[in-house]
């Protein structure tokens, strides 16, 4: 039987995943192709680094023409990541007739829809499910089967980084940069770790995710998007004496004219679903108009659980080539421009950290502020102080729900007022 012959371009965390997991289920795989799944050549930077024990040496090369010039190869694997030379490796290979299976969502966020079009336009497909919650099946969720019903809000926790380093930092005290390297040593990390801290990678994620949810094209630079970076550990015991649990969200929500996008770190509920998702796990809860609440989780990111996610997506396109269906999955990806609801337009419940020099009448300014914006307090803690005039003290306060730009601009006031010993701090509240 005529193999199915794979390109891989990069063999590194993921790459690695899927040769030893074609390689672990080779049989049953060929089985439910009809035929072998076989690695023809594997694209690297580097030819002398250590890769799986699995990868025929052989087939390594560092030149992109020996892989995407191969006539032989009937489907590419892009696990390099980044935009350049990825964007133009899968363009070529889709102008080829060939289908492509992608993990990068950072490709996909800032040319999915391009990308999408161009599939159609070739009659191949381009499948994607790597590039969102690891190994939860969530695209297929989307694309598949919700296709009969319109989600109307989603809630993810989408970057495994971001989860597992508030997750240590918050259980066993690490610092920022000690939770950063467990990240990077267990495969979690982006190549450029400040693509997850910052928030970017969820953000890339949440426009993949619009696509497919919203039928969106989104413009990936407009999402309002906040990293982990200024979370204190102190707002990890505030957050836990109030109930909650930080935790870093990707959030949206179809407002039928507009819709709303928005990364950042958020303070959940603890006895919710998402407070309870740690270390690398994903989760992503949405909400169908006909079908109602829904939750997946399962692991967010590392080889294995990627590599499960792309091997079923080479599954899919093989067998969808090999029965002269190619492009049909991609096909019934419906998009179209929308609008992005202003972030200063979004409304919450907010937790607010303010370190003020402790003097009679601070609270009342920062309530007076507060109140003039029309931004209602719901409970305050101070700590600290002990008493002396002018030491600084940390105060929390927690809102009553309120406009983004209301709070800003009450924030704006206080910031510029005196009192703050330090910027004010802002982390909404999802419930
Ligand atoms: P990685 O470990 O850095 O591997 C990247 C691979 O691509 C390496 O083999 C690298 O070669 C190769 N490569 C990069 N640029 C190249 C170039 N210009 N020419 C030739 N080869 C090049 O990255 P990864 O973690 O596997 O991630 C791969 C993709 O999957 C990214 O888009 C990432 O966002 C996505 N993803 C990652 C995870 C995860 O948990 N890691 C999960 C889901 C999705 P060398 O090995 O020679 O350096
Ligand atoms: N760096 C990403 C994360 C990999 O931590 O979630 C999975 O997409």
């Amino acid at each position: 039987m005529k193999p199915t012959r794979l390109g891989l371009l990069g063999c590194g965390t993921v790459g690695g995943g899927v040769i030893q997991l074609l390689r672990a289920n080779a049989e049953y795989l060929a089985q439910t192709v009809g035929a072998p799944l076989e690695v023809a050549r594997v694209l690297v930077r580097d030819p002398a680094k250590e890769r799986v024990p699995e990868l025929d040496r052989a087939l390594v090369t560092t030149d992109p023409e020996a892989v995407l010039g191969d006539a032989s190869i009937d489907v590419f694997v892009e696990v390099m990541g980044g935009v350049d030379p990825a964007r133009g490796y899968v363009e070529r290979a889709m102008r080829a007739g060939r289908s492509v299976v992608t993990a990068n969502k950072m490709l996909l966020a800032l040319h999915g829809p391009a990308l999408l079009d161009l599939a159609v336009e070739k009659g191949v497909d381009l499948a994607f499910e790597g590039s969102v919650g690891g190994g939860i099946p969530v695209i297929r969720v989307l694309r598949d089967a919700l296709a009969s019903d319109w989600v109307i809000r989603l809630e993810g926790i989408v970057n495994g980084t971001c989860n597992y380093m508030l997750t240590r930092m918050r259980e066993a005290g690490l610092g920022f940069d000690e939770a950063v390297r467990e990240a990077q040593a267990k495969g979690y990390a982006e190549a450029d770790p400040g693509l997850d801290v910052d928030g970017h990678d969820a953000a890339h994620k949440l426009v993949v995710l619009a696509i497919l949810a919203f039928g969106a094209r989104v413009d990936a630079a407009r999402v309002p998007t906040e990293g982990i970076r200024a979370v204190a550990p102190i707002d990890h015991r505030f957050a836990e004496r109030f109930g909650f649990t930080i935790k870093h969200l990707a959030i949206g929500r179809d407002h039928g004219d507009a819709i709303e996008l928005r990364v950042h770190p958020a303070l959940v509920p603890r006895d919710t679903p998402l407070a309870n998702v740690n270390g690398v796990l994903n989760a992503i809860a949405l909400e169908g108009r006909a079908l109602g609440p829904c939750l997946l989780s399962g692991r967010g990111a590392g080889d294995m659980p990627t590599a499960v996610s792309v091997v079923a997506d080479v599954l899919d396109v093989a067998r969808a080539r090999r029965s002269g269906f190619a492009g049909t999955a991609t096909r019934a990806i419906q998009m179209q421009k929308r609008p992005l609801l202003p972030l200063g337009d979004a409304r919450a419940r907010y937790y607010l950290h303010f370190l003020v020099h402790d003097r009679p009448g601070v609270l009342a300014r920062l309530a007076g502020a507060l109140g003039d914006a029309g931004v209602s307090i719901e409970q305050m803690v101070q700590e600290g102080g002990g008493g002396s005039s002018g030491v600084p003290v940390d105060i929390v306060l927690l809102t009553h729900e309120a406009r983004e730009r209301d709070l800003t601009r009450a924030l704006d006031v206080i910031a510029h007022s005196g009192v703050a010993a330090a910027p004010p701090r802002l982390i909404r509240i999802q419930e």
